[in-house]
């Protein structure tokens, strides 16, 4: 058989996977010129309808070479007499081996349709191909891309340095992998940084703009002597580079990171975050925090813990985090930061010696405390 009548037709029912046709030109040429499809991939740019002509008539190609699979993609929802929505194919590496790659546009996108066709490619390429191992590649900050590898169950591999191909480059990226017995579903938890308020505090998600108030909370020295080593962005390149990958904690469900905003102006006041959720079993995680020089003294982050703590302590069923006990590690002789944690109704439990570098190369105690959620709800009423 020869192309299309090769392309089988792959459908759940209400996502189709079908060959390309010549009427998918002009959904087609959208999809690619819009802005996120340039950013995120490498599509020519800028993008004509010769460029997609082009790509259309090369449709035939892995297929006919035994190189790969490619698919149009149709949802009841897309774009035009075709109902092209996007498109979505498998690009052989060696034996069992695939890399999948896909792409919507912009009218059908946060509605499912991208999971449902990767989902349909997967069981296609393991059950009727035989392929063992699935790659996805993305590149860095591309949280759509993100979003739909950890939903269809892919694991993340970690972050490549100057290897993902993209218009004569090499960019930074992220990869993960699928294997055939895997399930299709998510393997972690992931954890959004859903908005918290109170009146007086509006936790919310980092954004580009909170730049210059963010690099001056870390870069002022009361925060430098005590944010220590860690190894916080301190300039603007470290601003994007930490911005583009600030989604890899909540996909993995290892941390959640809030800015604490004005309600008046939304201006950036703090930083409040949950993390060393490793021990998730058990119900436990630490919480972070740094003030903007600016908003110290007035109780922005007694607001905000408390909020973070209603959160973390929260039933599931309310969308809480449902945990049993926050921790919190203060250096000592940090007196502001414990006072935090004790007018928070934090107990201090102890002390971890000489493990805390301060920027200035001393080593101090890690002054330990901790709240359980039975102390937490007590105080509230
Ligand atoms: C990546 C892309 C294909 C996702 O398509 P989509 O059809 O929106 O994906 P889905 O609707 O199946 O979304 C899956 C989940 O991701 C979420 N999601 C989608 N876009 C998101 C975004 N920009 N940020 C955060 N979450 C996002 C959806 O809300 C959904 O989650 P939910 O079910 O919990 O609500 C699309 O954004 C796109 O075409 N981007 C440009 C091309 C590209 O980046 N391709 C991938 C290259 S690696």
């Amino acid at each position: 058989m020869t192309f299309p009548d090769v392309v089988p037709v792959l459908t759940d029912g209400r996502v189709v996977l079908r060959a390309h046709r010549p009427d998918d030109l002009e959904a087609m040429y959208e999809q690619c010129s819009d802005p996120d499809t340039q950013r995120w991939t490498s599509v020519p740019a800028p993008y004509s309808r010769a460029d997609a002509a082009a790509f259309l008539a090369s449709r035939a190609d892995g297929w006919e070479s035994g190189s790969g699979w490619s698919f149009a993609v149709e949802a009841p929802d897309g774009v035009g007499p075709s109902r092209f929505s996007g498109s979505i194919g498998i690009r052989l590496l060696g034996p069992g081996l695939g890399e999948i790659g896909f792409g919507m546009h912009p009218d059908v996108r946060r509605r499912g349709v991208t999971t449902a066709a990767v989902r349909l490619l997967l069981d296609w390429a393991f059950r009727v191909q035989g392929l063992h191992t699935m790659l996805w590649q993305a590149i860095e900050g591309n949280d759509a891309s993100l979003r739909v590898a950890w939903k269809t169950g892919f694991t993340f591999e970690g972050r490549t340095r100057g290897h993902v191909p993209q218009r004569g480059q090499q960019v930074d990226g992220w990869r993960g992998t699928l294997a055939a017995g895997d399930s299709r579903e998510p393997k972690t938890r992931w954890l959004d940084a859903v908005t918290l308020t109170d009146g007086h505090v509006r936790l919310r998600e980092l954004r580009l703009d909170d730049e210059q108030r963010y690099l001056e909370t870390i870069n002022d020295p009361e925060s430098q002597r005590w944010l220590g080593t860690i190894p916080f962005p301190r300039d603007p390149a470290g601003f994007a580079r930490y911005y583009a990958r600030r989604c890899l904690g909540s996909a993995a469900g290892a941390s959640v990171e809030w800015v604490v905003a004005d309600t008046d102006d939304d201006r950036y006041l703090a930083t409040m975050n949950l993390f060393g959720f490793h021990s998730l079993d058990y119900g436990s995680a630490e919480v972070g925090y740094r003030t903007h020089p600016d908003a110290r003294g007035r109780g922005v982050l007694k607001a905000a813990m408390r909020l973070v703590l209603e959160h973390a302590f929260g039933s599931p069923d309310d969308g809480g985090l449902g945990l049993g006990r926050v921790s919190l590690g203060a250096g000592d002789g940090n007196h502001g930061s414990q006072r935090v944690a004790v007018s928070a109704g934090f107990t201090r439990t102890g002390r971890d010696r000489q493990c805390y570098d301060l920027s200035d190369g001393s080593i101090v105690d890690l002054v330990r405390f901790d709240i359980l959620q039975p102390e937490f709800d007590a105080r509230q009423h």
